[in-house]
Order: structure tokens, then C-alpha cells, then sequence
């Protein structure tokens, strides 16, 4: 049997998936195929119920602009899609159409991959920066992973709102503004920034100022091109421990692979493969 496996969204000429999903069938010793499948939003249902039909998928990533725009074409979705609103990961199992989101769970492993002592320590204080679609599967996860302070900024502060509704465990959430972001920065262990600020073409732009960053605080930027923003270069400026967005990406990645396969690919040397490509 041939794995058939693929990503959705516009644009994704560029994707990294392919390498990753490649490396994932290699490793694991699996004969598969990943494609990729750019179309325009006037195309997606079109495109989507062909898709659908043909039975021959596996399982596929979705990408932007379509990670909600997906949901109501799926049979099913499990709990943590459903209360995240949005998918990444379709699973065809058996014929029926299942969504997942392993944004939250890819960015939970990467930071205990490279922080393996945050596992251990749910009390750390928390402030994610953003309240889009990335920030939302995060918060969902790390609540859900029982860390209980986790305050969020956003420039919009009703958005931000609507993700701390999203929380199922006992926790502390304050909403701040970006500037409170910015002046209470010494509270956090960790800071992790979810904007699109700082993305390219303007990579020289930072959603906040990290003067009052604590030296000893991790910083997360889950933007990955560039592999270091502007927010990172601050951070690490500063001497804060630093966390880049390329290895969440490849995290999401291998917990889709999980899903389509049963079987967790080892992402030994990978890491540091990735950053290079995304370097350049
Ligand atoms: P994603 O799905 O990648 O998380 P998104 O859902 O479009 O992307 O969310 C983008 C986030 O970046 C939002 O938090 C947005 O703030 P608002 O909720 O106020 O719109 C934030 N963002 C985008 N441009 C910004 C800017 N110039 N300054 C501050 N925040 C910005």
C-alpha cells in the first residue's frame, strides 16, 4: 500500500510540509506520498469535494486561509478541533472524513523538546501575545496541559476574550493591552508571540518592546519566516532563552503523521535541517 498525503491552502508553493512529511516516511519506512495542492479561495469547495472523492487520501494538512473553512466539509471532528474551531489535520478513517488540530500539541512538544524542565513546572507565568488562530490552539493546549497562568495581549482585547472562554481547567487569565504587555513584561517565564507582526516583508516590526523582559524568561516567536524576527533578535539581545517557530512546525507535523500513520517518526537532526533551509 502507498500512503496518499497532502496539504491544502493558498499560497503553499513554498511549503516546508513536503521536506518534513518526506523525511517522516523515510525514517519510519513507509511508502507514501505527500502532495501539495495550491488553489484560490474561489476554487475551495470545488476542489474540496474532489478531494473528498477521491478515496485514495489518507489524510491531508490544511493550511491558511482555510482552516475554518474546512469544518463544515468534515464528517467529524474530535474535541480539541472542535473547541479550537479550526483544523489542520483531516483523517480519512475508513471513509469518514475526521478534522484534528495539532498546532497546540506541535507547539507543546517543541517547547518541552528544547525546555525539557517546563514539564515539571505548570506554575510558570505565561503571556501570549496574539489572539489569532495559532494563539487560540496554543492557549487551548497549555491550559488543557495544566499550566494555569496564562495571560493574554492582544490588540483587539475582545478576541483575546474569546480565548480565555476556551479554558476547561482551573486557571488564571488576565486580557491586556500591548501596552500593559509591554510594561509588565518582568512577570513572565515565558513569552510567546503569535501575531503576524514581525512576519516577512516587515520583519523589522516587534508587537511589543522587550526592555522589561526578564533575563531568565524562555521567548517564543511561532513565526518562522524569518527564522529569527525582529522580536527574537530583541530577545536574545537581552539574553532571554530563545525558542523559534520552525520547530513547532515541525512538531504539528509529526503528530499529523501519527494521526494518518500510527506511527511517531523520530525528528532526530531535523531541527537543525529546517533552520538551515529556512535560512537559506
Ligand atoms: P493566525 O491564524 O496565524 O494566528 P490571525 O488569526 O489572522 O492569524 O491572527 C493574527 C493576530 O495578529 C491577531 O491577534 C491580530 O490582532 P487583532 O486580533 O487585534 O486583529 C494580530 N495582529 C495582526 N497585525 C497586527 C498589528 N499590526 N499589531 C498588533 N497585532 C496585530
Amino acid at each position: 500500500m502507498e500512503y496518499q498525503l497532502g496539504l491544502i491552502g493558498y499560497p503553499i508553493k513554498h511549503s516546508l510540509s513536503p521536506w518534513i512529511h518526506q523525511q517522516f516516511l523515510e525514517k519510519t519506512n513507509i511508502n507514501g506520498k505527500y502532495h501539495i495542492d495550491e488553489f484560490v479561495p474561489e476554487q475551495f469547495e470545488n476542489r474540496l469535494l474532489q478531494w473528498k472523492e477521491a478515496e485514495k487520501y489518507h489524510g491531508y494538512n490544511v493550511t491558511a486561509p482555510y482552516k475554518q473553512r474546512i469544518v463544515p466539509f468534515l464528517d467529524e471532528l474530535d474535541e480539541t478541533a472542535r473547541n479550537i474551531g479550526a483544523v489542520n489535520t483531516v483523517v480519512n478513517q475508513n471513509g469518514k472524513i475526521v478534522g484534528y488540530n495539532t498546532d497546540g500539541i506541535g507547539y507543546q512538544r517543541s517547547l518541552e523538546k528544547h525546555f525539557p524542565e517546563i514539564k515539571d513546572n505548570k506554575s510558570i507565568n505565561i503571556l501570549i501575545i496574539g489572539a489569532g488562530g495559532a494563539a487560540r490552539a496554543i492557549y487551548y493546549t497549555l491550559n488543557q496541559a495544566g499550566f494555569h497562568l496564562i495571560d493574554i495581549a492582544n490588540r483587539t482585547l475582545s478576541k483575546a476574550e474569546d480565548i480565555a472562554n476556551l479554558r476547561t481547567r482551573e486557571s488564571k487569565t488576565n486580557l491586556i493591552t500591548l501596552l500593559q504587555a509591554e510594561e509588565n513584561l518582568s512577570n513572565y517565564d515565558l513569552v510567546i508571540q503569535t501575531t503576524n507582526v514581525g512576519m516577512m516583508p516587515e520583519s523589522n516590526h516587534s508587537p511589543i518592546k522587550l526592555g522589561n523582559l526578564k533575563k531568565e524568561a524562555i521567548v517564543s516567536d511561532i513565526v518562522y519566516q524569518p527564522i529569527r524576527t525582529n522580536f527574537i533578535r530583541d530577545a536574545q539581545a537581552i539574553g532571554a532563552r530563545i525558542h523559534l517557530g520552525h520547530s513547532m512546525l515541525l512538531f504539528q507535523a509529526q503528530f499529523a503523521f501519527e494521526l494518518w500513520t500510527g506511527k511517531s517518526p523520530s525528528t532526530e537532526g531535523m531541527d537543525e535541517k529546517l533552520k538551515k533551509l529556512l535560512e537559506g
